[in-house]
């Protein structure tokens, strides 16, 4: 539990460990440095299952070493692809996804997630989802970039039935230097 709600990697990650049951399974698509996976692998436990997508071959194998240190290897399964081919990979349904996106904190701000991507990859994200369960969303609107992929973010999640999904934005609007923004929708049965 955090102290304080300053930012929003506290709100994401208390919403995973109150959200997340032993057994999960659950998605990582942007792995990075790993510590999204790492909470995540803890928290389904040895019958869960993490799949990890990054296309920057260090994430994975940094990742992939973390893993290894932390005995959590045979739950995680780690793919060097897009998020945008998440169907090919995954093929049961999901509890939860987590977007953490922008470029990888200490490596190249060249390589950095791209709104037409991630929108697809949203969408294919939201098909694979139970009934009740989450998508996680950061976006980072400080860089040009970002701010692009936030409003092609925010147009889709706007776009979506509200019998059928909730749509919740986390957005600090007294920090200064355009904090970043949390999306967090959830799937609802279809009512009708
Ligand atoms: C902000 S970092 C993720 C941080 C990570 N969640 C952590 O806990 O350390 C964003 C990551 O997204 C990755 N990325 C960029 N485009 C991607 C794509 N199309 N599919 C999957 N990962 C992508 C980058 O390589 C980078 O490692």
């Amino acid at each position: 539990m955090y102290k304080y709600i300053n930012n929003v990697t506290n709100i994401a990650k208390e919403i995973m460990v109150k959200k997340i049951k032993l057994g999960n399974v659950v998605v990582d698509a942007t792995v990075g440095n790993g510590h999204d996976t790492i909470l995540l692998a803890e928290l389904v436990g040895q019958e869960g299952k993490v799949y990890g997508f990054d296309i920057q071959e260090t994430a994975i194998n940094n990742t992939n070493q973390k893993i290894a240190e932390n005995s959590l290897t045979e739950r995680v399964y780690l793919i060097k692809d897009s998020h945008e081919n998440i169907d090919q990979y995954i093929s049961e349904l999901v509890d939860l996804v987590i977007f953490n996106l922008g470029y990888l904190p200490g490596g190249s701000h060249d390589i950095v997630t791209k709104a037409e991507s991630t929108v697809i990859a949203l969408e294919k994200s939201l098909e694979l989802l139970k009934d009740n369960g989450m998508l996680l969303i950061t976006t980072y609107v400080g860089h040009n970039e970002g701010k692009i992929e936030d409003k092609r973010i925010k147009e889709y999640l706007l776009s979506l039935n509200q019998k059928k999904f909730n749509v919740l934005k986390y957005e600090f609007i007294n920090q200064i230097n355009n904090p970043p923004i949390l999306y967090c929708v959830e799937k609802n049965k279809l009512i009708t």
